[in-house]
C-alpha cells in the first residue's frame, strides 16, 4: 500500500486536495500544481472558491497570472464540496487555528474539516496536517478517528503526519517552495509517505522523529519570536525610562558578528501566528503540570504594547497642551506588518479601539488594507492621504512601516508623528514633529 501510494506520488499521477485555501493552502496548493500534480482546492467559502477558478488570486504572495495559468491547464480547481477527498491519493488540511475567548486554542476548524473529509476518507490516501497546533493534535483528532470511525489502519494501509507551514507572508526571498520543510509522521511508514510528497514539489525535506516532534519545531519557532520580541520590547520600555535610544542601541548591537540576532520593538505583535501559537504549547504544557514562564511574560509583554503606545502619544499631546480626549489622531498602517493587507491580531486595530476609548476621533490610512470592520460591526475605509489631509489631525501615529508610504511628504505635513517603528529615521528622515517610541 505505502509503496503503491509513493510510485504514484514520484510520478505525479497522485491527486491532490488541499483543504483551506488562505494564506498557507493556496501557496501550498499552487507549488504542487506547478510540480505536475493536479490539485482541487476544497474551501468552505464560496467567494473563495469563485475567485479561485477565475483565476483571481486572494492571497498576494500568488499572482493571479500564475494562479490563472494553473487554472486554464486544469492543474488547480476549487470546490466547497467534500466529495473531492474522495478520488484524493493525497489530502493536505490547512484550515485556521485561533484562540478562543479566553486565549485557549480553538481547535473548532481541524475538527470540522476532519468532520468533512471523514465519509469519504479511504485506504490508500495521505492526509497530512499543516495548520500550526499543539503537540499530540494529528494523532488524537485525526489519526485516532480514522482508526475508531473508520476501521483505518495508520501506517498500514492509511498515512497521516504533521508538516507545519513556514510561510512568511510578503518575504520576497523565502516562500512556500524553497524553505525547507519539516515532516513528522504518526508512524515511519506515514513519514515516508508524506517526506515522498513534498520531495517532488519543495526544494528541502527535514524529517523528524514523530508528528509531536514536527508539530513542536513550529511552535518552537514561533515561541523564538514571540519571547525575543517580548524582550526587546521590554527593554525599550527600559532604555524610555532612562532616556536612551533604544534603536541606537540595537543597531549598534548588531555590529557583532556572531552571537547577537536583532529583533525590534513595536506597537505589539499581529498576524495569525506569533501572538497565537505559543499559547497552544503553552495550553497543553499545563496538561502536565508545566508552565512556561517565557511564554506568558512575553505574551504579556506585547499585549500591553498598544498601552504604552497610547500612554506616549497622551503624554507627547499634553506636552503641546492639548488632552487625548476629542484629538484627532490618523493611523498610519493598519496592517500587523509592513507591505501586507493581513489585519489579523493587529496591533493597529487594538489601538483604534483604545484611542476611540478615550474620546478621540481616529481615522486611518493604509495603502494595503483598505477598510476593516470595528467591533460595532462597521466596515471603516482608509482616509486618502491628499495634501492637506494631515495638517487637519493633531497627530499621527506610524504603526506600520509600509514602503509604499511618502515619509518625506509625512513628515513636512504632519503636525506630531510618533513613529512606532522607527520608519523615519531608518529613511534618513527627522523633524522636530518626529518622536521614536
Ligand atoms: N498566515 C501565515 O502566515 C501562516 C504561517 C504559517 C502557518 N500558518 C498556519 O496555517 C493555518 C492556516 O492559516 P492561514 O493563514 O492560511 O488561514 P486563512 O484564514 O488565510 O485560510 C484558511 C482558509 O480555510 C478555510 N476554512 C475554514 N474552515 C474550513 C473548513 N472546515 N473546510 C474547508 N475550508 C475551511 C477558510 O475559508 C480560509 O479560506 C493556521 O493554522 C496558521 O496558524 C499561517
Amino acid at each position: 500500500m505505502q509503496d503503491v501510494l509513493i510510485g504514484k506520488i514520484n510520478c505525479k499521477d497522485a491527486k491532490i486536495v488541499v483543504i483551506g485555501m488562505g494564506y498557507v493552502g493556496l501557496p501550498l496548493a499552487v507549488e504542487l500544481a506547478q510540480s505536475g500534480f493536479t490539485v482541487v482546492g476544497v474551501d468552505i467559502s464560496e467567494r473563495a472558491v469563485a475567485r479561485i477558478n477565475a483565476g483571481d488570486s486572494h492571497v498576494g504572495d500568488v499572482s493571479s497570472e500564475r494562479l490563472g495559468r494553473l487554472v486554464r491547464a486544469g492543474k488547480l480547481r476549487a470546490t466547497t464540496d467534500y466529495a473531492a477527498v474522495a478520488e484524493a491519493d493525497a489530502i493536505s488540511i490547512c484550515v485556521p487555528t485561533p484562540l478562543t475567548k479566553t486565549k485557549d486554542p480553538d481547535i473548532s476548524y481541524i475538527t470540522a474539516a476532519v468532520d468533512g473529509l471523514l465519509p469519504y476518507v479511504h485506504v490508500g490516501q495521505l492526509i497530512v496536517l499543516e495548520s500550526t497546533t499543539y503537540p499530540g493534535t494529528t494523532e488524537e483528532l485525526i489519526a485516532e478517528r480514522f482508526e475508531k470511525e473508520k476501521g483505518l489502519k495508520v501506517g498500514e494501509n492509511v498515512f497521516v503526519a504533521f508538516s507545519p507551514e513556514r510561510v512568511d507572508p510578503g518575504n520576497p526571498t523565502w516562500n512556500t517552495k524553497n524553505t525547507p520543510k519539516v515532516v513528522g509522521g504518526v508512524t515511519p511508514a506515514c513519514a515516508e509517505v508524506a517526506r515522498s510528497l513534498y520531495a517532488t514539489a519543495l526544494d528541502k525535506v527535514h524529517m523528524v522523529g514523530s508528528a509531536r516532534e514536527a508539530e513542536t519545531v513550529k511552535l518552537l519557532e514561533n515561541t523564538f519570536r514571540a519571547v525575543n520580541i517580548g524582550l526587546v520590547n521590554e527593554f525599550m520600555l527600559m532604555c524610555d525610562r532612562l532616556e536612551i535610544d533604544v534603536w541606537n542601541v540595537i543597531d549598534a548591537a548588531s555590529t557583532k558578528p556572531f552571537g547577537f540576532m536583532p529583533f525590534y520593538p513595536g506597537p505589539g505583535i499581529g498576524g495569525h501566528c506569533i501572538p497565537l501559537d505559543p499559547l497552544y504549547l503553552s495550553w497543553k504544557a499545563k496538561a502536565v503540570d508545566f508552565y512556561n514562564r517565557f511564554i506568558e511574560l512575553a505574551t504579556d509583554i506585547n499585549g500591553n504594547m498598544p498601552r504604552f503606545v497610547l500612554q506616549r502619544l497622551a503624554d507627547l499631546l499634553n506636552d503641546r497642551e492639548k488632552p487625548l480626549k476629542g484629538s484627532r489622531i490618523l493611523i498610519l498602517g493598519m496592517a500587523y506588518k509592513a507591505n501586507i493587507a493581513d489585519l489579523r491580531e493587529s496591533p493597529g486595530l487594538e489601538l483604534y479601539r483604545l484611542l476611540r476609548q478615550k474620546g478621540c476621533w481616529v481615522e486611518f490610512h493604509d495603502p494595503h488594507a483598505t477598510s476593516f470592520v470595528s467591533l460595532l460591526g462597521k466596515t471603516v475605509l482608509s482616509t486618502p492621504l491628499e495634501s492637506g489631509v494631515l495638517e487637519t489631525f493633531d497627530a499621527a501615529l506610524l504603526v506600520t512601516d509600509h514602503q509604499a508610504f511618502d515619509y518625506a511628504g509625512i513628515a513636512q505635513e504632519a503636525r506630531l508623528v510618533l513613529d512606532c517603528r522607527n520608519a523615519f529615521a531608518k529613511r534618513g528622515v527627522s523633524g522636530p514633529n518626529i518622536v521614536k517610541l
